[in-house]
């Protein structure tokens, strides 16, 4: 297998995200932004989201590794990661991946706690009002941030389009804002807009390229879209695909259309990226 010469923006690639990752040009990507799998039981169309948790990790240690040889010299990457219960058992998931993206190379930026504001009924507390085994019920997740062999990436002032406001905010390290509709968006587990929203102005420069490996309904895609970046996106499942690229189509389409009407982002197999 040969890597692809030329590296495809604003397309949605369906195939697995490991294998896409190694076709793609070195230091190519300015941001990655991703929530993988939690390995929590979601019924996703086309991965076991419930795997041995040291294979998990492993696989989870590959993918931040190939991100680092794609990202360019002061590239970030942001992981969305929650807390990880699974029968009773909570997993230390996020210190581990802010151990494996330190061992991989990578430069520890810091972590932001997002406050889901959840009004979901509160249960599962363990022992009710009583010290024997209370349970801590999460509210928040996670988000970590990296950067590849610079803290700084270039760009130009005039590319920057945070404001004083929007900047203060996204400093703060506890965010808070509300969660998406899975119903409404038809994916499992889709970002609400706000997350990347924040971290693609206050991590990237307009016309830099976004990259989500586990694109989902493609939630990064479309507010790249909006914020003058280019995207890459992967999913393994066609139907998440063609969901994310009807929604980039409908809900950030301007530009996107050539002058004959037709769209130029567009659904590409991992196959069509072998040369
Ligand atoms: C947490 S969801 C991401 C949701 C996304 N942030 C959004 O806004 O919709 C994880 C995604 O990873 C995808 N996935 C699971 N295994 C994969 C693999 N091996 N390669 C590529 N994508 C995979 C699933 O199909 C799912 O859409």
């Amino acid at each position: 297998m040969t890597r692809a010469r030329v590296i495809p923006t604003d397309r949605i690639i369906c195939g697995d995200a490991l294998e896409t990752l190694r076709l793609l040009e070195p230091e190519t990507v300015h941001l990655a932004i991703t929530s993988p799998p939690y390995n929590l039981s979601k019924p996703y169309a086309e991965h076991h989201d419930e795997m041995n948790y040291s294979e998990y990790l492993d696989w989870m240690a590959s993918v931040w590794a190939e991100v680092k040889r794609v990202l360019v010299p002061g590239g970030r990457l942001c992981i969305n990661i929650g807390e990880n219960k699974r029968r009773n058992i909570t997993y230390p998931t996020f210190s581990a991946f802010i151990q494996q993206c330190i061992d991989a190379g990578y430069l520890y930026r810091g972590t932001v706690i997002w406050n889901k504001n959840s009004a979901a009924k509160h249960c599962a507390w363990g022992s009710w009002n009583s010290a024997t085994n209370p349970h801590i019920v999460p509210r928040h997740e996670y988000i970590i941030a990296f950067s590849k062999d610079d803290f700084r990436l270039d760009g130009k002032k005039e590319d920057c389009d945070l404001d004083k406001d929007l900047f203060m905010t996204c400093t703060r390290s506890v965010w808070l804002f509300g969660t998406e509709s899975k119903t409404r968006i038809g994916h499992p587990a889709p970002f609400p807009r706000e997350l990347p929203n924040r971290l693609i102005q206050f991590y990237s420069f307009k016309g830099n390229v976004v990259l989500d490996m586990f694109a989902g309904s493609g939630t990064v895609g479309v507010v790249a879209r909006l914020l003058g970046r280019k995207f890459i996106l992967i999913d393994n499942s066609r139907e998440y695909c063609k969901l994310a690229l009807s929604r980039i189509q409908s809900e950030a389409g301007r530009g996107l259309f050539d002058v004959d009407g037709g769209v130029k982002a567009e659904i590409m197999d991992i196959d069509d990226l072998i040369q």
